[in-house]
């Protein structure tokens, strides 16, 4: 089946995937408009993309033409009717499933023809996503990981209507990223997350039982598993509300007690304890060090 060409992104969501994800497409050589809500998202998001594409030319990794000239195919804009007019659009928005459905009802009007629409959620059904389209067979789910430029892996999840000219679209997109893309069927948390996160709420169960402290059960993954961090600290890295709600979608999604989430993780979230992102997880951040909470 053949594929489209692709040459202008759109990117909804200027958090820290969709930074990640505008940074990697401008220099792949995509036009990239970058959408959010907010300008300070906005701003802070071109900010981090400048800091890390001038690490880069430091360390020689890119020139700085390279770097100018990634910076001036992205155009920030606050209103999402210029996403519209992409070849590819993908949303990166809250992880909640009353957004996304509202912006992809508001972003409809604006669209292409043409236009294929992606979802970097990392557990929504697409299938149910795509319902709430008028393109359901030119939509499909599109997973990067955290960080996105150092991460290898793209997830590439059909929906149930996902076209094979679609898919194939997206996917020569991703390749042109220097990305491996697989692929993963639209069940509950497609294929990392469905193994990851159980891993991290076994580590929270661990530490809620004693079994053993922050410290030694993170110590334990890394050195005992060769992991580059440990479950507790990568909890705190993905956010421990992004954690417990992907475990709610795998405990409602699949409806087995073994995706129970752990009380402990539930607790550390009604504290707003997020981990990284607000200073306080399963380590306190804002010292110089960081420091086990338990
Ligand atoms: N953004 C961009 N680049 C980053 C970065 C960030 N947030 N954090 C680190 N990097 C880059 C650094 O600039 C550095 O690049 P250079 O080699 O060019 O200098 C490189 O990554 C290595 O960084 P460091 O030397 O500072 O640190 P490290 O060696 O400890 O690596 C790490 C950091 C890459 C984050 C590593 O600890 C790691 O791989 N951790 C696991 C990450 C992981 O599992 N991610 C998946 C989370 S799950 C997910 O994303 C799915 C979901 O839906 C929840």
């Amino acid at each position: 089946m053949s594929e489209r060409d692709i040459s202008t992104v759109g990117v909804i969501g200027a958090g820290q995937m969709g930074h990640g994800i505008a940074q990697i497409f401008a220099q792949s050589g995509f036009e990239v408009t970058l959408q959010d809500i907010s300008r300070e998202a906005l701003d802070r998001a071109l900010a981090n993309i400048e800091r890390h594409l001038a690490r880069q030319v430091a360390k020689e990794r890119i020139t700085e033409e390279d770097r100018k000239a990634a910076l001036s195919r992205i155009h920030p804009t606050l209103d999402l009717s210029e996403i519209g007019k992409a070849d590819l659009v993908i949303e990166a928005a809250t992880e909640r499933e009353s957004i996304k459905t509202a912006i992809f009802e508001d972003l409809t009007p604006h669209l292409q023809k043409h236009t294929i629409l992606t979802t970097n959620t990392s557990s929504i059904s697409i299938t149910r996503l795509a319902s709430r389209t008028d393109r359901p067979e030119m939509f499909m789910g599109l997973h990067f990981m955290n960080p996105v430029p150092v991460m290898k892996l793209v997830e590439l999840i059909r929906g149930i209507a996902t076209s094979d000219e679609t898919f194939e679209t997206v996917k020569a997109a991703v390749l042109k990223l220097g990305k491996t893309p697989v692929t993963a069927e639209d069940y509950p948390a497609f294929i990392v997350n469905r193994i990851l996160i159980p891993m991290i709420n076994e580590a929270v169960y661990a530490l809620y039982e004693g079994v053993g402290s922050v410290r030694s059960i993170d110590t334990a993954m890394k050195l005992g598993a060769n992991h580059p961090m440990g479950p507790l600290e990568l909890a705190d890295f993905i956010g421990l509300d992004t954690c417990l709600a992907i475990m709610n979608v795998l405990h409602d999604g699949l409806a087995d007690t073994k995706y129970r989430p752990c009380p402990l993780l539930v607790k550390y979230v009604e504290a707003g304890w997020y981990g990284r992102k607000t200073g306080r997880g399963f380590y306190d951040y804002r010292g110089e060090e960081p420091v086990p909470t338990r």
